[in-house]
């Protein structure tokens, strides 16, 4: 990482915006955890160079938008955002805007920002993060707007970037970053380049420090964290990392996402099964019931073995909660192969699921597939998936009523200062009801289940 830039971005801030007590930076993240994670690298590196945060857009002094290009939705919604800054510039001409992310990784979408949006100082891929400082130092300086979104992904990883953490008590700590894995409808690979895993013992040096900093949860993060330490010198894959993570003696949780169906082996189960501090929880995508669907979509499983692979992990961790996402309405797909998931999610009970009408990439190869089911079918059909699933987990919730719950209590309640938000080994989210003499935040705390409803659990300790 180029330090240097730190104390020359520092040296520039009062020339540039004038004499004050903070210069403020009001930052957006759009997208995924990976994208998320990447923001905490951002505002690390803007902390370091003498910028404080504000959720106010309207007193920034510089604005960060962290963009996602997974679905047209999320598109729209930063292109809208965008356009708001532009009113801003007329108030205060010394405003700095910064695009960068995955929106901006794709060469014509960094050219249309830059061409729609000539008040954009910065536009940047995700892979330019670690030379972020320079061009933060070029955009502070030049007149004129900087584009940097060559795509020619490097396949450095870069470790030493400072990182300003959103959370104390949960932390992420992305384990490898890209994916290969080509799925018909995904933009992912094409954004965020071939998969490059990180050297365990950065990942492990990282995980120590959190936890002895006080982190009771780590969230290992990856677009495919079974494929890792492909390309490692060492020969290491993701189960071994497991479980020297595990060994690192506190009190903590670690979950990990995402588990590609493919990749997840018994050994990854049983290493889950024997650990001390792995939750008894996964995010296990299935996008669709139907394998017809499944080979379109380039899922490289299918259904039966999705269904053994859940099998086999309900034996070994009887405690497990599974969470899927859907992709309903990809090209081409008929009522019944829609009901095919239908009955999978019946089968499997999940305790969440997240469902996504298909958003057409252009560059993918689902984009060229003939798509004749018309958008209002496709949300009829989310809606009736959202409608069973609610009956489901409402079920499934009712069952943990009387039993006794281990929770990590991650929040305040900010409606009721007597209830805490928690979340099980399982990641169902719990209301805790306390006194409210206890200070609970940041705590495992053993709670009875009294009640539930169709989104959370209801506890007291
Ligand atoms: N690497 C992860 C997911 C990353 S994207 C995995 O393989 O599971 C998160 C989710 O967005 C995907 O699981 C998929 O359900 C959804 N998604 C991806 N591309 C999409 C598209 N073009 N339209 C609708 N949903 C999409
Ligand atoms: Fe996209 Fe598939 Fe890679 Fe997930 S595994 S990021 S869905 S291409
Ligand atoms: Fe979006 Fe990029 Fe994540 S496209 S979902 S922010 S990897």
């Amino acid at each position: 990482m180029s330090k240097e830039y730190f104390s020359l971005i520092k040296r520039i801030l009062p020339k540039k915006f004038g004499k004050k007590e903070q210069y403020l930076a009001f930052v957006k993240t759009y997208g995924c955890q990976q994208n998320f994670a990447d923001t905490e690298k951002i505002c690390g590196i803007l902390h370091a160079s003498g910028f404080g945060f504000t959720e106010d857009e309207t007193i920034a002094d510089l604005i960060v938008f962290n963009t996602c290009a997974i679905r047209k939705h999320a598109e729209d919604r930063f292109i809208g955002n965008v356009g708001n800054v532009k009113k801003l510039k007329e108030r205060n001409k010394n405003l700095v805007t910064v695009v960068c992310g995955c929106i901006t990784q794709q060469e014509e979408f960094a050219k249309y920002v830059k061409k729609t949006f000539p008040f954009v100082n910065l536009v940047l891929g995700t892979d330019y993060i670690k030379i972020f400082p320079e061009l933060l130092y070029r955009a502070l300086t030049s007149r004129a707007s900087v584009c940097f979104n060559e795509l020619d992904n490097l396949p450095v990883i870069q470790e030493d970037v400072p990182t300003k953490r959103a959370n104390n008590i949960k932390a992420s700590v992305p384990i490898m970053y890209g994916c290969d894995n080509f799925c018909s409808y995904c933009i992912v690979p094409y954004v965020r380049g071939r998969e490059r895993s990180r050297k365990p013992e950065n990942i492990i040096l990282e995980v120590e420090d959190l936890i002895k900093n006080g982190y009771k949860e780590i969230l290992l993060l990856g677009q495919n964290v079974n494929s890792y330490g492909k390309g490692l010198t060492e020969i290491i894959d993701f189960s071994e990392l497991l479980r020297r993570i595990d060994e690192i003696p506190g009190e903590y949780w670690v979950r990990f996402m995402t588990s590609h169906p493919k990749d997840v082996t018994k050994e990854l189960v049983d290493t889950m099964a024997d650990s001390k501090h792995i939750a008894p929880y996964l995010h296990l995508p299935i996008q669709s019931g139907n394998n017809r669907i499944l080979r379109k979509m380039n899922r490289k499983y299918t259904r039966e073995q999705y269904e053994e692979i859940v099998n086999y992990i309900r034996i070994k961790i009887p405690k497990v909660c599974l969470s899927t996402d859907i992709i309903v309405g990809f090209p081409g797909e008929t009522y019944e192969e829609f009901l095919d998931t239908i009955s999978l999610i019946k089968k499997v009970e999940y305790s969440l699921i997240y469902s996504f009408i298909y958003s057409k990439r252009p560059g993918t190869p689902a984009a060229k597939m003939e798509d004749s089911v018309p958008y209002e079918e496709k949300a009829k059909r989310q809606s009736y998936l959202i409608e069973l699933q609610k009956h489901i987990t409402e079920d499934l919730f009712s069952r943990y009523v009387g039993t006794y719950q281990k929770v990590l209590v991650e929040d305040l309640d900010k409606s009721n200062e007597n209830v805490f938000i928690a979340r099980t080994g399982g990641n169902v989210l719990t209301k805790v009801y306390s006194n409210g003499k206890d200070d609970l935040l940041g705590k495992f705390v053993n709670v009875k289940i009294i009640d539930n409803t169709r989104t959370y659990l209801v506890a007291e300790v």
